[in-house]
């Protein structure tokens, strides 16, 4: 089977409910990157951090995976799928997805403060100042705070060189490294961006589905059918 490497971003769960980021009304306009996830944020007002990200995680568990992340499942029966998804929800899990690379961590796990190799499932939506590992410090949300490294960005990038076909979902590819995957994969192969805006990027042999992710996957998968799959 050919491998199919789709990089989604915050608007393929937009259908789910979930906040994008630099929409109108994303979540940047609602609260300064800086002071809600950054390091710097963690050390002067950890109270403040834990709440933005115990909202979001309310929210994540009154939300359902859409048509966006089913339609990528119904894609498995056909391509060796791989997701590089630069979401911290669980809708790709939730929807059934298997092979699935978090890029900048997980809203529902947690993380040692002293031993990075220390990971947890968040029980419920909330994580406290006083919750601490089993080295006894102070756990943290698992994200990818701006300013802080990609650990899976290597082999993000190793996945990407393998792709036959890529496919970018809801992400305006304002954020690196994660934008700059696209330079690993191999030249010439076919692309395809689905997006309701208009995204800017220089690569070339780009085909765009000008849908939100709903209706553009449906789109995709008669595309990718009739192109790559005689049945
Ligand atoms: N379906 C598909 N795409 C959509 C939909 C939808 N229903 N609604 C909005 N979009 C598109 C927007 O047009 C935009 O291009 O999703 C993209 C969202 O872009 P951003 O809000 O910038 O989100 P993203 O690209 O995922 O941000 C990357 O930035 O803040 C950091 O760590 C955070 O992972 C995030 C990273």
């Amino acid at each position: 089977m050919k491998n199919l490497v789709v990089l989604t971003g915050a608007g393929i769960s937009a259908e789910s409910g979930i906040k994008t980021f630099r929409d109108m009304g994303g979540l940047w306009e609602e609260y300064d990157v800086m002071e809600v996830a950054s390091p710097q944020a963690w050390e002067s007002n950890p109270e403040l951090v834990m709440r933005f990200y115990n909202e979001r995680r309310k929210k994540l568990l009154e939300a359902s995976p859409n048509k966006g992340h089913k339609g990528l499942v119904e894609l498995e029966k056909y391509f060796d799928l791989h997701i590089v998804t630069q979401n911290v929800d669980d809708l790709h899990e939730r929807a059934g997805s298997k092979n699935i690379l978090h890029l900048h961590g997980e809203l529902k796990k947690a993380r040692s403060t002293i031993d990075p190799n220390l990971v947890y499932d968040i029980d419920g939506w909330e994580l406290k100042l006083g919750d601490t590992c089993e080295k006894g410090s102070q756990l943290r949300p698992h994200i990818v705070w701006f300013g802080e490294a990609v650990p899976a960005i290597a082999e993000a990038a190793s996945i990407c060189e393998r792709a036959d076909i890529f496919v970018v979902i809801g992400t305006s590819l304002n954020v690196y490294p994660a934008a700059g995957l696209l330079d690993y994969a191999p030249k010439g192969i076919p692309i395809f961006l689905i997006d309701p805006n208009d995204v800017h990027t220089s690569y070339k042999n780009v085909s765009f589905i000008k849908e939100k992710a709903g209706t553009g996957v449906q789109k995709l998968i008669d595309i990718l059918k009739e192109k790559f799959i005689n049945d």
